[in-house]
């Protein structure tokens, strides 16, 4: 098998995605509780709770792939773009230090496209030209995947050895409506927050064949603007997308849980953050075709 840590492991994406691969996740890291709770429900590893801020060498195993997807943060557009200078840019810029001391066959990457912009990326490029990798970057959205929602993001193969990363086929879009599944009354909205944030909506009904999510982010439990698609339902109320769709909509099998004590607004930022699951495993398949087991 080839053997890969998940860094920033949150809910697991990147092991979603290694399910049924030659891929074996030997370690996962978050300092999220939360999130490891979660990751631990659904497989058969318990994520360190580590602050990636000051993990050391010695800390890490050794391994073929890295998979990282570091907080957006600092990059993301909604934010202050602080770069390199946000303290939530400091557990990536501490793991870029490490890969010269680890070499790792492979390294992924996945965030925001203005990740592409910052002076992070391009330390990284340097730092990683430097070691000797050859580097794949790509951007990739949902859509290409047949998913009626639009989520863009960044990622990077850097690899030993030279391929060319081909892009996913096209699909045929599938309908918001195949990935409804919930009827809970807590997912609907009441009159009050629909008069004082119905304007910012972005709405789609559920009997619109073409219609389009907006991405899911993690402030979709408490902000109602540009967060996240409220849904028409048929009757005209207005309800938000359940945390169990949303993770449908990323590629999570229906079989994914959540622990018992992870209540609705939880769940939400946990999805919210994490990555579509076909986009991984649309790199992995490439990736694992030049990665040998066990030389990390
Ligand atoms: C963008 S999310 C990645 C989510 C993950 N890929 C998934 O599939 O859910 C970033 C994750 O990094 C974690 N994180 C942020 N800063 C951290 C740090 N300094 N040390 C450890 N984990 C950190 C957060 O708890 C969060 O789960």
């Amino acid at each position: 098998m080839i053997r890969a840590i998940e860094f920033f492991s949150g809910i697991g994406a990147f092991s979603q995605a290694a399910r049924n691969s030659s891929v074996e996740v030997i370690a996962a890291f978050d300092q999220s509780e939360a999130a490891n709770e979660t990751f631990a429900l659904n497989y058969q590893l318990r994520p360190k709770s580590k602050n990636l801020d000051s993990i050391s060498e010695q800390e890490i195993e050794s391994a073929d792939i890295w998979w990282m997807s570091p907080p957006c943060t600092p990059f993301s557009v909604r934010g202050k773009q602080l770069d390199q200078h946000d303290a939530r840019a400091k557990s990536f810029l501490n793991l870029i230090e490490k890969i010269p001391k680890k070499m790792p066959q492979a390294i992924l990457i996945e965030n925001v496209a203005a990740f592409q912009q910052s002076q992070v990326h391009a330390f990284l490029r340097h730092s990683l030209i430097k070691c000797g990798y050859h580097l794949n970057e790509v951007s990739m959205c949902s859509t290409q995947f047949g998913v009626p929602m639009r989520r863009r993001r960044y990622f990077m193969i850097a690899s030993n050895k030279p391929f060319v990363l081909i892009d996913p086929e096209p699909i045929p879009t599938s309908p918001v409506s195949s990935f409804l599944q919930e009827s809970l009354t807590e997912l609907i909205l009441d009159d009050q927050i629909i008069n004082k944030y119905g304007d910012g909506f972005d709405i789609v009904s559920e009997g619109d064949l073409h219609g389009t999510l907006i991405c899911f982010t993690k402030e979709y439990a408490r902000c109602m603007k540009a967060s996240g698609t409220i849904l028409r339902m048929s009757d005209n109320r207005l309800r938000r997308i359940s945390p169990s769709e949303i993770l449908r909509l990323l590629g999570f099998q229906n079989n994914f849980v959540f622990p018992q004590r992870i209540d609705l607004p939880t769940q939400w930022k946990l999805v919210g953050n994490s990555v579509d699951v076909r986009a991984i495993k649309h790199l992995l398949k490439q990736v694992t075709s030049v990665v040998d087991c066990g030389e990390g």
